[in-house]
């Protein structure tokens, strides 16, 4: 049997794209595959886990669990908002559950105190304890930066910062203004496929026709992949005359008045390393992110954002939900043939397929998970692969 991590295993991926084959199948079904996938990309990389506006008060907290890590992100009396460990310093309890809002933070087990900025302000029954000082324990916390209202953390002290990770993304987004927008519908699902199947299936066009012929399969468009490196993203944009994101006659909403260029010009699908999709349109954004248990298994989040403007209109609340009818319909179109997707890919006699033009960022995508799970093709390698 071959080694999982030898990279001249991966030779025919490393092809360019229309050389190239497709991930071999145990790349999405491998249990030793995940944990290095957990152990070399999500414990390194900038993960989505929430928007500023979710926790718009001091004391608002909410609790995520990221590869098994459960997390509290709390906004402190501060003003800031930090990322905790969901546990306790005494003797290790989790504190908190969903979300909500709290003065403090107090243990479940034997009462400890945890101030909203993770301060240990009271310590129940330590009086006599030699040695102890309340400022060492602290609760952890893991770091936590902002980017346009989008909520990231990245379980690696050494990782660069996420701005320097994003590259030059903003030069794509920044007339979307993200950071103003109000996100007003939050959805969570679950479904039965490996995480890498979820994130290719949103960067690929090719699925339309087939798998949206209900909904979106029908619309004409341009379509241009952007491989966003030496950032960590990736960019799907079309170019199409009107909004995508309600289905026919639907009545809908202005177009986000700040828009230019690209942006101006259709959506744009944006796939941010590893896990953070957002689908940019010209009249709204969405968000999905995921967050991976296991192979077979991705939980994910999925939230809607317009501009301000947008959501005071007085005609909001009749004109909206024929944005959730649309998102609704196609989710559920892209969960089904995601679960469907991972049913073959578990049969044992599955092979390695290939790529076709309008698979691109699939090959990108791809290249980036093996560069970090497996490491680059040996030199010697190279030349034969190119
Ligand atoms: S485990 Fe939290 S106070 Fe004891
Ligand atoms: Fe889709």
């Amino acid at each position: 049997m071959t080694d999982l991590f030898d990279p001249t295993r991966y030779a025919a991926v490393r092809r360019p794209l229309l050389e190239a084959a497709t991930l071999p199948p145990d790349c999405y079904t491998s249990p030793e595959f995940y944990r290095r996938e957990v152990s070399n990309i999500f414990m390194k990389c900038w993960n989505l886990i929430g928007r500023t506006d979710y926790l718009r008060n001091p004391g608002d907290y909410f609790t995520y669990t990221l590869v098994g890590i459960s997390l509290i992100v709390m906004h402190g009396e501060d003003g800031k908002i930090r990322a905790f460990v969901n546990s306790c310093r005494h003797r290790g309890a989790r504190l908190l559950e969903g979300e909500g809002n709290c003065k403090s933070i107090r243990c479940p087990y034997h009462s400890w105190l945890y101030s909203t900025t993770g301060a240990l302000r009271g310590s129940n029954g330590m009086q006599n304890t030699r040695n102890f000082a309340a400022s060492d324990y602290g609760l952890a916390d893991v770091r936590l930066e902002t980017w346009c209202g989008f909520l990231f953390v990245n379980f690696d002290p050494h990782s660069v910062s996420l701005r320097e990770y994003l590259g030059d993304l903003d030069r794509y987004t920044e007339s979307y203004e993200f950071e103003t927008m109000v996100t007003v519908k939050r959805r969570d699902f679950t479904v039965a496929t490996n995480w890498k199947s979820y994130i290719e299936n949103s960067m690929e066009n090719f699925h339309l026709p087939t798998v949206h012929q209900k909904s979106i399969g029908g619309i004409k468009a341009e379509w241009n992949p952007i491989d966003g490196a030496p950032g960590n993203f990736v960019i799907l944009q079309t170019l199409t005359a009107a909004s995508r994101a309600t289905l026919g006659n639907d009545a809908a909403f202005d177009r986000i008045a700040t828009l230019r260029g690209a942006a101006a010009q259709g959506a744009q699908y944006i796939l941010i390393y590893p896990c953070t999709v957002i689908g940019a349109d010209l009249d709204c954004v969405w968000f999905k992110q995921m967050a991976p248990e296991g192979p077979g298994l991705v939980r994910y989040s999925a939230g809607f954002c317009f501009p301000r403007v947008t959501v005071e209109r007085s005609d909001f609340d009749e004109i909206v939900p024929n944005y959730h009818k649309r998102f609704d319909l196609v989710i559920s179109e892209d969960n089904g043939i995601a679960e469907t997707q991972l049913q073959g890919l578990i049969n044992p006699f599955s092979r390695p397929g290939r790529f076709s033009t309008m698979e691109p960022l699939m090959h990108a995508i791809d290249n980036w998970i093996l560069d970090r799970v497996v490491g680059p093709l040996p030199v010697a390698q190279r030349t034969a692969a190119e």
